[in-house]
């Protein structure tokens, strides 16, 4: 593969073999500096002068710890700036700089820590057992992304902000159609993208407002009671807290376990180490899973003054993608690093962000999500696999993965 075969921001780059694209990230990694790409052409956003892709992990660490210059507050999910009737939905903390955004995640951050996970392990352990209970009731086969997949991280959220069962649906279609980068599964007619995603921020937004007025002690009556300044978050702020909480959490883990049961099919070698010693390996195994699926292929900064950064000159308003999946399958720190090896010790990878102030807040409980998962499969059901290949989501955005047969 060679340059001018490469264009990251065609969505049809993402569905070329996984071994073309690994060999195309390569070209770019290999590249004196980052490449420039135009902007994808999207019905609700002007194209503007194109961004610059960031493949090499040694400038994402170094971008992610320099917030003051690699900004997100014009954006870090979305190439384009998107018109402003798309803040009232997804104008939340990720888009946000410090002080602000330091403030709002303040207010949520102590659900997330090791402590409070660790009172959530009751309930990830009891729906990992249902989950399972139900698969060998059904059996011999499933599509393993509806019935397994999906099914932990959305209820394990919704927990966390006291939305009741009735709702998970809603959840569910509207995370799908908000992450799913025009995937014509979830948005059947791109002239309408805009109007199915700010439809999808509604009706998560409607959610919010009558689980408000319901009271109780969860993650929503923490975000209404919150005191910002000596001031409550608006309608807005918790609207977009709330979708940027519920999406989050939602199908990126999603993908990871999914990307997990495929990775161990194809790899028995590392299916056979984990289960010689499953309490001992299996945290190495998440990360691994993690830096090779990537479920968030990129993340964008915006650049907020000239600056020189590894040999490169950005100007001020330059937008940069951080690819932490082409970061991930840098030869430069991880050997032979497409392979899959749960006994890996270099990096970090980041899968989870690199280190500044967006590190994955719910970098734990996906972690949590995804050992009990594992070790609830492969303690009941040992000899689960997935059967084929996986149904790709169409995104340049998200790694992920929408069916994906498995036999047991
Ligand atoms: C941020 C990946 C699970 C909530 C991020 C970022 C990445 C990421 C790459 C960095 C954003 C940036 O650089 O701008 C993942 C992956 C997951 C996962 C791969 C699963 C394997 C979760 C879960 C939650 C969550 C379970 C729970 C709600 C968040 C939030 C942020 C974030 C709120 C924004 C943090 C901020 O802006 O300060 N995640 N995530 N994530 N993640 Fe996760």
């Amino acid at each position: 593969i060679d340059l001018s075969d490469i264009d990251l921001s065609d969505v049809a780059f993402w569905e070329r073999p996984m071994t073309e694209r690994e060999s195309a990230f390569a070209v770019l990694r290999a590249q004196p500096h980052p490449i420039r790409f135009p902007e994808p052409e999207i019905s609700f956003a002007p194209a503007g002068p194109g961004y610059y892709a960031l493949v090499r992990h040694a400038d994402i660490i170094e971008a992610s710890r320099n917030p003051e210059v690699f900004c997100s507050g014009r954006s870090s999910t979305s190439i384009h700036d998107l018109p402003v009737e798309f803040n009232e939905y997804f104008g939340s903390m990720i888009n946000m700089d410090d002080p602000r955004h330091a403030r709002l995640r303040r207010i949520v951050s102590r659900a997330f820590t090791p402590k409070m996970i660790k009172q959530f392990e009751d309930d990830v352990q009891s729906e990992a057992t249902r989950i399972v209970d139900d698969l060998i009731a059904e059996g011999p086969g499933c599509d393993f992304v509806t019935e397994v997949a999906a099914k932990l991280p959305l209820k394990i959220i919704c927990d966390m902000m006291g939305i009741p069962e009735e709702h998970y649906q809603t959840v569910f279609e509207a995370s799908n159609v908000i992450l799913s980068g025009g995937d014509p599964e979830f948005i059947d007619d791109v002239s309408r993208a805009a109007e199915l995603l700010l439809g999808a921020g509604q009706r998560l937004q409607d959610l919010v407002v009558s689980l408000a007025d319901a009271g109780g002690d969860n993650l929503i009556t923490s975000l209404t009671s919150a005191n910002i300044d000596g001031e409550k978050l608006t309608m807005q702020e918790l609207g977009s807290f709330f979708i940027l909480l519920v999406v989050a959490g939602n199908e990126t883990t999603r993908n990871a376990i999914s990307h997990g049961l495929h990775l161990f099919t194809e790899n028995p070698d590392q299916r056979a180490l984990l289960a010689e010693d499953f309490d001992g390996r299996i945290a190495g195994a998440v990360e691994e899973i993690v830096r090779l699926a990537s479920p968030v292929a990129w993340m964008r900064r915006t650049v907020t003054r000239d600056h020189e950064m590894n040999g490169t000159l950005y100007r001020e308003g330059d937008k940069v993608l951080l690819y932490y999946w082409a970061a991930n399958r840098d030869e430069a720190v991880f050997t032979d690093p497409h392979r899959f090896d749960i006994l890996r010790t270099e990096g970090p990878h980041v899968g989870f962000g690199g280190p500044g102030p967006h590190f994955c807040l719910g970098a734990h409980l996906a972690r949590r999500e995804i050992t009990v998962m594992f070790r609830e499969l492969f303690t009941r059901l040992p000899q689960i696999r997935s059967a084929g290949e996986p149904d790709r989501l169409r995104s340049s955005f998200i790694n992920g993965i929408k069916h994906l047969a498995c036999e047991f």
